[in-house]
């Protein structure tokens, strides 16, 4: 007689949860069945064969699930000889059950969660901190490099050669303060291109320079201090800052940059840490005058102050000459300086670089230890190849020129198609423009319609702790975007302006 077929309709896969693996997914609904009580204590579970044909998953599948279960002691019996839910559960595990396991995985008690000062700034602070994301490339998205165009069949190339002979030194745990080769070319780079002054013993490569800034963050501020940032922000800046519980002070950026004359004079709120983005103001895109840049060192010296300058974006000049580093006019060792490979190859690389005062070397060096270890070695490898076979060089200056006319492009459309509706400027340098809005136009109101559209659009008026902007402005990235699509994106636009203003 035929065995009656053993059906299993509690076992679901979940669809929308392509992440995880089939196996853990079997694991987790049956966990979950154990411990809500669904699947009772000695209860007889399907044999592997059966249950995957009901899946629709291999049986190896299902063994695989099983026997994480069996590890784990959810499960007792053995593999094809009958398998059930353990008949003694530890008590604690059956009690998580009290507390039900939402889909996502969170806890629904809400009870206080125990977190450190840290933690609790961060909890409290979960739906404000941006976390940047950039799956998609949508037009005006700012900060994306234009990858169409990124020569990865030389990127390949190396990583081929190098995989093919991998040396030792880069497969086993490698030095925290980053490759050396790395550094040195960094250095080198640096030096030239920025005017930095700098050894290789003073670079660190970082994860992208929000390791950067996090790093020196936690190095140097404590919840006593104070840190001046500018007005408008680059705000994941701001959000680390932020996160070490210091005070942070926003301090008005004028056509010359970082208004040291604007500062509170006195008192608890003298900075003990200053950041600047002074070859390109993120998001307003003035440089720092040179008087400016040579006051606000003197007064790092003379209040034992640290400044932090984001060299983000000094590559793309479009014309003149850039300004020299801050950090190479500091004669005191007060300049912090970081600088990252995300504008000139791609973010997702995640390499950046700090140099540091030579007194600073040592404490950097171990807290990047602590943190991540290193950046992959292998990563930092093809990347120093990439510098020292001139390719770098090459992309940075191609990638200019090609900038160079996707602004150009952005300004005629713009001028073309918006005319008073957005005032749009020529810029000497950067990855984005700046188009002004009509007084009383709001910018988060644009670009609550514009995310409707596709377009990524960012309001000056998000980047700013004052309570009114004489005028709000969208920040157009433009450099990841061809004719075409710049093309399209500033009609949407216009339909989207001529719809808010008209309202
Ligand atoms: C002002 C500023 N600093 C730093 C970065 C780069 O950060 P990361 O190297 O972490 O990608 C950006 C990127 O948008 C930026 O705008």
């Amino acid at each position: 007689m035929r065995k009656p077929k053993q059906l299993v309709p509690f076992i679901m896969l979940d669809d929308k949860n392509h992440g995880s693996p089939l196996y853990r997914q079997i694991y987790e609904a049956i966990r979950r069945a154990i411990l809500s009580g669904e699947f009772s204590v000695r209860m007889r579970l399907p044999a592997s064969r059966v249950l995957a044909q009901q899946l629709g998953v291999s049986r190896i599948t299902v063994v695989n699930a099983y026997e994480q279960l069996f590890a784990e002691g959810y499960l007792e019996g053995k593999i094809g000889d009958g398998t059930f839910v353990a008949a003694q559960l530890p008590d604690d595990l059956l009690h998580i059950e009290k507390r039900k396991i939402t889909a996502a995985n969170k806890s629904e008690n809400h009870l206080p969660l125990r977190l450190s000062p840290f933690g609790e700034r961060l909890q409290s602070n979960v739906k404000s901190i941006r976390t940047q994301t950039s799956a998609i490339f949508q037009p005006f998205q700012n900060g994306l490099t234009a990858v169409d165009k990124f020569p990865f069949e030389i990127w390949s190339r190396i990583a081929a050669r190098l995989n093919r002979n991998l040396p030792r030194e880069i497969l086993g745990y490698g030095e925290p303060q980053g490759y050396l080769p790395l550094r040195e070319a960094v250095a080198a780079h640096l030096t030239s291109a920025r005017g930095v002054s700098c050894t290789p013993a003073q670079v660190i490569i970082t994860s992208g320079a929000q390791q950067a800034l996090d790093l020196t963050a936690r190095i140097i501020l404590s919840e006593k201090d104070s840190v001046w940032i500018e007005d408008p922000c680059y705000q994941e800046a701001k959000s680390v800052f932020a996160a070490t519980g210091a005070k942070v002070v926003s301090v008005p950026v004028d056509e010359e940059g970082f208004n040291l004359s604007a500062t509170p004079k006195r008192g608890a709120e003298k900075a003990k840490l200053i950041y600047v983005t002074p070859s390109h103001q993120y998001p307003l895109g003035v440089t720092m005058s040179l008087p400016r840049r040579l006051a606000l060192i003197e007064w790092a010296k003379r209040n034992d102050a640290w400044i932090i300058e984001d060299d983000y974006n000094s590559e793309f000049r479009y014309a003149g000459r850039p300004l020299a580093s801050l950090q190479g006019l500091d004669r005191d060792g007060r300049v912090i300086y970081m600088g990252t490979f995300s504008k000139t190859i791609f973010p997702s690389l995640r390499i950046g670089c700090l140099v540091v005062p030579s007194d600073l070397v040592d404490i950097f060096t171990v807290a990047r230890a602590l943190n991540d270890v290193h950046s992959s070695l292998i990563e930092q490898a093809i990347l120093t190849e990439f510098i020292a076979e001139g390719h770098f060089a090459r992309h940075i200056r191609r990638m200019r020129t090609l900038y160079e006319e996707r602004q150009k492009i952005l300004i005629e459309e713009c001028e073309k198609h918006l005319g008073d509706l957005l005032e749009v400027k020529k810029a000497d340098a950067g990855m984005h423009l700046v188009g002004w809005l009509p007084e009383g136009v709001s910018g988060v109101n644009i670009n609550r319609r514009a995310a409707k559209q596709n377009l990524k659009l960012a309001p000056i008026s998000s980047y700013s702790s004052a309570n009114e902007l004489p005028r709000d402005g969208l920040i157009l990235g433009y450099t990841a975007f061809d004719k075409r699509q710049i093309r399209n994106a500033v009609r949407k636009l216009k339909a989207i302006l001529v719809e808010e203003i008209s309202k």
